[in-house]
């Protein structure tokens, strides 16, 4: 069984499994090098060669426990037909769209255009790097990807008042969002992932209708993914009630950010829980990281827990500090 498995099946391990969100990313100088090579990034996620290379430079480098693929939440509404760029300094940066014709888009349309991700995966799983880790596909949660469709850029600085005021468009990106969501999460299963993470990166920024926009969506794919025997790792980054989701949307494996308090949540949860670290504290020193680490590792200690961070591994992150950290967790006891 798998490391991470292992702790899905609710049992805390001696060591605890590792990986890190946006592992395979521009810390990594291997990463640097191909991307220089290649300034447009979409055509980079959908050619499976170099797609394999990069997911597989984290393993080959640090040995973690699992792998994720390399590839991005926006391919989904790339694969509905809405455009999708990604500028230097400004980030992603996504076209204008009709509802009508995302509407008209067929499942068939949808899976030709990525195409190349579930080739990914299938080559993926032949891998011999990947001998007993697990290949983690994933996806955008629903109210993430609206964000990202009708706001076109990372709201970094919050949404605008009238984010949320065309009701009928709303629900209706939300109802093609639930299809083809599935859609992916079931073509990444069948071509090999053998966990499903969801990232609901923008979740903080739900101010009301948790249900309409949280909760629910969430628990449709929650239970999608179940329902195709794979387990399910939520990350609904920055809400301020990680038990109450844990309650209603019952994920395999809850990812904290870190902004919760760790010791009152091993408290009040029986899930397995990920994550936590403040990827800012690999940018300090070694023995910061270490104290903080070992923090978290002490908390979770009798807890199902995979060590992870509480958002991705920053770009000037020195890979150095990456080794110190998997150091401390494979070395403690
Ligand atoms: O290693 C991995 O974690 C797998 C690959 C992965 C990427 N994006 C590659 C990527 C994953 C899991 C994602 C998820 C993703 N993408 C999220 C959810 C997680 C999170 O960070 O909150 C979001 C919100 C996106 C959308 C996105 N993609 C943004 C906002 C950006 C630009 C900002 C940034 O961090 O660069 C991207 C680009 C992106 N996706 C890069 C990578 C490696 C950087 C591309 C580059 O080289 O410029």
């Amino acid at each position: 069984m798998t490391p991470i498995k292992e702790c899905l099946i609710n049992k805390s391990t001696k060591i605890n499994p590792i990986w890190l969100m946006r592992q395979a990313g521009r810390y990594l100088p291997e990463f640097r090098e191909i991307r220089k090579k290649n300034p447009n990034f979409i055509e980079l996620c959908l050619n499976p060669h170099l797609s394999e290379e990069i997911t597989l430079q984290p393993i080959k480098r640090f040995n973690f426990d699992a792998a994720i693929i390399f590839s991005d939440i926006l391919m989904v509404p790339y694969g509905m037909g809405q455009s999708v760029e990604f500028k230097k300094n400004l980030g992603p940066n996504l076209g204008n769209f009709r509802i009508t014709d995302i509407q008209k888009t067929t499942e068939n349309d949808f899976k030709n255009n990525l195409l190349p991700i579930y080739k990914l995966l299938s080559n993926l799983k032949k891998s011999k790097d990947l001998n007993n880790k697990d290949l983690i596909g994933f996806v955008g949660a629903p109210w993430t990807l609206l964000v990202y469709m009708l706001n076109k850029i990372s709201p970094k600085n919050g949404l605008p008042d009238n984010f949320l005021k065309d009701k009928i468009l709303i629900e209706e990106i939300l109802k093609s969002l639930d299809t083809f969501i599935k859609i992916h999460i079931e073509n990444q299963i069948n071509a090999g992932a053998t966990i499903i993470q969801i990232f609901d990166s923008w979740a903080g920024l739900i101010k009301k209708d948790f249900d309409r926009f949280l909760y629910n969506p969430t628990l449709s794919l929650v239970n999608h993914v179940k329902k195709l025997g794979v387990p399910v790792i939520c990350f609904p980054r920055g809400i301020s009630d990680y038990v109450k989701f844990s309650k209603l949307v019952k994920p395999s494996m809850i990812n904290i950010d870190y902004n919760v308090d760790a010791e009152n949540i091993v408290k009040s949860l029986d899930i397995p829980i990920q994550g936590g670290l403040d990827p800012k504290l690999l940018l300090t020193d070694k023995e910061i990281l270490k104290r903080e680490t070992n923090k978290y590792l002490e908390t979770f200690k009798d807890h199902p827990y995979v060590f992870n961070l509480g958002h991705g591994i920053l770009p000037e992150t020195k890979v150095e500090m990456v080794y110190e950290l998997i150091e401390i967790v494979r070395g403690y006891k």
